[in-house]
């Protein structure tokens, strides 16, 4: 017989709650081949916030150009239901970005840079330290609006192009972002390398550096099957914020190699066993990805959907 939920056995050291960042209706979705209409996008979301989720980022103002599945931004956001306690942010890559988010009322935005150089160029088609004036651009009016601000560094753990990412390199990122006013900081594992006590080394150093955890989240793709096991890691080095995606969809389109996030019913099926609290509802989770899946036309890649499924 397959278990519906796990047993709960604490754990020393760990947060009682964690919050998810659910990335499936942006991340998930931003390397779909195949458009997926406006509607369903949106039902997407309300279920996921139905089955529990807190934060949802739900879309992308980046050039419609470079990532076609999101061209429908403005209109998607219109169509959100909004509630007290329900936080929709979304990524804006410059000026041009976060003044159509601007435009639809959004509230809280997600600004991105990289390590690298290399892929500062292939994503952003700039230098690093052109991408990271851009982003000082939106982050000040943003923080001086009120707005929420979060920063991603991708290829936090390796890079597909340049190889080994040393912490220290990614620490002078995390830095200059925290100077601009973000107010959390999403350490991307962007092609899934990432081990476990390379995760713990790089939040050690930016604790030894003054940084601490709780203005950190972690953002894992599964390429390499490591994502759980470097979010536990994470979690016994005092984050309390991770990235997921439902279902494990995900791809990053300009970064080579870059397959599905963790999964979020595989993340709330450890967080449910180990008796962290995350608001999420692991059933109604599962039924969301399973009829996303039905949508996108193939079984959701989440280990947890899949044996949910077969039980
Ligand atoms: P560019 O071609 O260099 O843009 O692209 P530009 O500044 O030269 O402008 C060219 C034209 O585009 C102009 O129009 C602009 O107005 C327009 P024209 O004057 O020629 O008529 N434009 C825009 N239009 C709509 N929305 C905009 C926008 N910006 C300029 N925002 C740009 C530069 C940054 C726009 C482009 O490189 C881009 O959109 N990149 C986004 C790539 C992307 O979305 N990647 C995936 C997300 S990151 C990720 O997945 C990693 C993450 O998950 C963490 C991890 O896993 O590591 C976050
Ligand atoms: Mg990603």
């Amino acid at each position: 017989m397959t278990a519906r939920l796990p047993q709960v056995f604490p754990h020393a050291g760990l947060p009682e709650h964690v919050t998810v960042y659910e990335v499936g209706a942006r991340d998930g979705l931003q390397n779909e081949k195949t458009t997926v209409p406006t509607e369903v996008k949106a039902e997407f979301i309300e279920r996921l916030a139905n089955a529990g989720a807190s934060v949802v980022e739900a879309t992308s103002f980046v050039h419609p150009k470079w990532v076609p599945q999101l061209a429908d931004a403005d209109v998607l956001f219109r169509l959100l239901e909004h509630r007290p306690g329900l936080r929709y942010p979304v990524l804006v890559p410059n000026l041009r970005g976060y003044e159509r988010a601007l435009a639809c009322g959004v509230r809280e935005i997600a600004v991105f840079a990289s390590a690298t150089e290399t892929f500062a160029q292939r994503n952003l088609n700039t230098t690093l330290d052109g991408a990271l004036a851009d982003i000082e651009a939106v982050v000040t009016p943003a923080i001086e609006r009120g707005l929420w601000v979060r920063g991603y560094v991708s290829m936090c753990f390796g890079d597909p192009w340049e190889g080994p990412v040393e912490p220290s390199a990614v620490a002078s990122v995390v830095e200059r972002l925290l100077a601009f006013g973000c107010h959390e900081i999403s350490l991307g594992d962007t092609i899934g390398t990432a081990t476990p006590g390379h995760v713990r080394a790089l939040i050690n150093l930016l604790a030894d550096r003054g940084v601490d955890p709780a203005r950190l989240a972690v953002h894992f793709h599964d390429t390499y099957g490591q994502a759980l096991a470097n979010t536990f890691a994470a979690l016994q080095a005092g984050i309390t914020t991770v990235d997921a995606s439902a279902g494990g969809l995900g791809g990053c389109p300009y970064a080579e190699s870059a397959t599905g996030n963790l999964a979020t019913e595989d993340l709330v099926w450890m967080l449910d066993g180990l008796g962290i609290d995350t608001g999420i509802d692991l059933p109604a989770l599962v039924e969301t990805s399973r009829w996303m899946a039905d949508h996108l036309g193939r079984p959701a890649p989440s280990r947890a959907v899949q044996a949910l499924t077969k039980g």
